[in-house]
Parts: structure tokens; C-alpha cells; sequence
């Protein structure tokens, strides 16, 4: 059975290998390069269950990156990167990051007995996130100041010292994150009509149409999907066309003033006929909310833009009928409990009797 044909179910990676593997002729792979892996790529893609109707859309599947081993896509880049840097003979590795990135910097760095350096905005990352980097042995510098003034630093830091730059302004990052692209053309068979993704750093958004376009080019789909990139309204450079000193949004892991690749994220925009736009804190909540309650994906609120936007154009009279679209779910609810926490919960505190449990349900 294929994606298409069935509603609510997730499909998995067919022949089980590991998208060094799986897309090695289209990786910068050589025979010298350690293919190590942490069980990275066939993550589902998973058809939505209320949302799609709702939306009056052909079909709508959500492509749960946040089941990459530590929680998000950048473990797609970061398997390929880091493999990069071991296999030049590097001994550490460094990124910027708002929460993901270092990360999965930090698994990768374990997989292949480096170092990790990692640089956040003080007190503006996810306590998820920074447990993993903390958990993984990583070095943490948090700095007074914004993510897009860790990438500066560490930027310059690469310059200066032996270790390497794993952002996503290496292109062995977008090398390996375009590889979600071809799964999605592979389990539904062609590539979508709408593809919708959360932008921030725009590593992402460059990488899913690098991976489409390759695909079309070679002849595995027959379409090329029309990119709707989405920013937090108070992070939105790309959507203003200048850069935001104090970006702002609830959403951490895009708030970012001054993306990198940003010239990557008007290509996809403009070579597919697509947009980026801007949705508030207002609808990334709203979003991330329906997609736990009515569709059973927790995820962080970042991703929960992706479907935020797709929300927000339909209200505005984009006719979705009869199309296709894929909204990218980039990073685990998990990683950021405190936003959970802010959802109105239905809890009772007992003493640990049946009988009290039982008035505290309103049973007896
Ligand atoms: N969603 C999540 C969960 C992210 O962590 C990020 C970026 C994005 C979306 C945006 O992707 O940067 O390629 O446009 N996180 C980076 C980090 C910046 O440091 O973890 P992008």
C-alpha cells in the first residue's frame, strides 16, 4: 500500500539502511568517509486526521523529523557533516546554535570520538536542547547575546582554530538534510504540490528544494512542489527583506534575525512559485495545540509554523482542493516542556485513594 492510500498511518523507511546508505550516490560520500550512523532519515510521514478536511486539502502528511535520533532534522546534516570532519581529520567541531543544532553536534561529535564546542544565546534555548548538548559531554559557551551573534563568532573561530564549522553554512549540512526530500518523493511517489516548512537559519528550506530539484532533474518525480516557507512574525527578516536586530518570538529555534542562508531561501521561494510569509505567536501556539489535541503529534513550536502557515493561507482563499501538501515537523514537543506547560491542563491533585481519586473525577 502506498502513502497515498491509506489515512492516519505513518510509512517507514522500506529497505530499513540509513540514508548514507539509502542516497550514497547522490551524498558527498567517498570510500574514505566513516558511515556511522545513530539511525538517522525514514522518519513517517504521517497523514493528518482532522486537519486536512478541515483545510479542504486533497491530501495533507506531516513529516515527523522530530523522530530523528536526538529529536530533529539536523541529525540529517549533522550524520554527513560531522563524517566530513572526521574523515579530514578534524578533532573537534563547533556550531552555533538555538538548541537543535548543538544537539545533535554533540551526538554526532560522540559517534566519532570528537569534540564539541557549542555557542547559544544565553538563556534563550530550549531546557531539552541544552540537557542533550550537556548530556553528550559537549563544551557550552552561552553568550549575552542573540543566535545570529554565535554564528558570527563562530565563524570566525573556525577561522582561527583547528576545529569545524558544522552550521548549516557547511554544505555537507544541506547535503544531508535535502535527503528528506527524496523520502518524501519516494513514499508518495512524486513529489507534493505545497511543501510547508518552518524557516529560520534557512539551512532547511535551501536543502529540502536542493533535494527536490535534484530528484526532478533525474527523473525521479515528475513535479516540483511550490515551497511556503513560514517565519515567526517578530523574527521575520526574509519576509521584511532586511535583517531584525531583536528577533522575538516564542517560537526559540527560529528566532533569528540575519539568516545565513538566506539567498538559498529566495531561490526555493522564487523558483517554485512559492512564498515566505509571517505567522504570529498567536497562530504558532494555535497550531501547535490542534496538532497534540486532534492529531496526536507533540512537537516544538517552531515546527508547529509549518502547519500555522498552511492554516493561515487556507483562511486567506489559497485553493488547496484536491492537492497535496507536507508540513515539515522539525524538532520533538519534548525538548521544550515549558511550552507545553502553558496549555490549560485538566489535573487534579488526591490523596492516593480510589475513593479520592474517584471525587476528584467527579465519578462518585
Ligand atoms: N525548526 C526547528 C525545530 C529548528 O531547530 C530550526 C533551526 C528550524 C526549524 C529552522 O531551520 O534554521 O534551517 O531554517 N534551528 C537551528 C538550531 C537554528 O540552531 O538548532 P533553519
Amino acid at each position: 500500500m502506498t502513502a497515498t492510500e491509506g489515512t492516519s498511518q505513518a510509512v517507514r523507511q522500506p529497505d530499513g539502511r540509513f540514508i548514507l546508505q539509502r542516497y550514497r550516490d547522490l551524498l558527498p560520500i567517498t570510500d574514505q568517509t566513516p558511515l556511522r550512523t545513530l539511525g538517522e532519515g525514514g522518519t513517517p510521514l504521517l497523514r493528518s486526521r482532522v486537519i486536512e478536511g478541515e483545510l479542504g486539502l486533497g491530501a495533507l502528511y506531516f513529516k515527523l523529523e522530530s523522530l530523528n535520533p536526538t529529536g530533529s532534522f539536523k541529525d540529517r546534516g549533522m550524520v554527513v557533516a560531522v563524517a566530513k570532519a572526521a574523515e579530514d581529520g578534524a578533532k573537534a567541531v563547533i556550531c552555533a546554535s538555538t538548541g537543535n543544532t548543538s544537539a545533535s553536534a554533540a551526538a554526532y561529535a560522540v559517534l566519532h570520538g570528537l569534540r564539541a564546542y557549542v555557542v547559544v544565546p544565553s538563556g534563550r534555548i530550549a531546557t531539552g536542547k541544552l540537557a542533550q548538548a550537556v548530556a553528550h559531554g559537549a563544551e557550552i559557551v552561552a553568550i549575552d547575546g542573540s543566535f545570529d551573534d554565535a554564528l558570527r563568532i563562530v565563524r570566525e573561530l573556525a577561522d582561527r582554530h583547528p576545529v569545524s564549522l558544522v552550521n548549516s553554512v557547511n554544505d555537507h549540512r544541506i547535503q544531508g538534510q535535502k535527503t528528506a526530500a527524496f523520502e518524501i518523493a519516494d513514499e508518495l511517489g512524486d513529489a507534493p504540490e505545497v511543501l510547508c516548512i518552518p524557516v529560520g537559519n534557512a539551512g532547511n528550506i535551501t536543502a529540502y528544494w536542493r533535494g527536490f530539484t535534484e530528484y526532478y532533474h533525474l527523473e525521479q518525480s515528475t513535479k516540483l512542489p511550490a515551497v511556503w516557507g513560514f517565519q515567526a512574525a517578530g523574527a521575520a527578516p526574509i519576509v521584511l527583506g532586511e535583517p531584525v536586530a531583536h528577533p522575538e518570538t516564542v517560537a526559540t529555534a527560529i528566532r533569528i534575525g540575519n539568516p545565513a542562508s538566506w539567498a538559498g531561501a529566495v531561490e526555493a521561494r522564487d523558483a517554485s512559485g512559492g512564498s515566505i510569509t509571517a505567522v504570529t505567536d498567536d497562530e504558532i501556539m494555535e497550531a501547535y495545540r490542534r496538532l497534540a489535541k486532534d492529531e496526536g503529534v507533540f512537537c516544538e513550536p517552531a515546527s508547529a509554523a509549518s502547519v500555522a502557515g498552511l492554516m493561515r493561507k487556507a483562511r486567506e482563499g489559497a485553493d488547496l482542493s484536491g492537492q497535496t501538501a507536507v508540513c515539515i515537523i522539525t524538532g520533538s514537543g519534548l525538548k521544550d516542556p515549558e511550552s507545553a506547560m502553558t496549555i490549560k491542563a485538566t489535573r487534579h491533585d488526591s490523596a492516593a485513594e480510589v475513593r479520592d481519586v474517584e471525587r476528584a473525577l467527579g465519578w462518585s
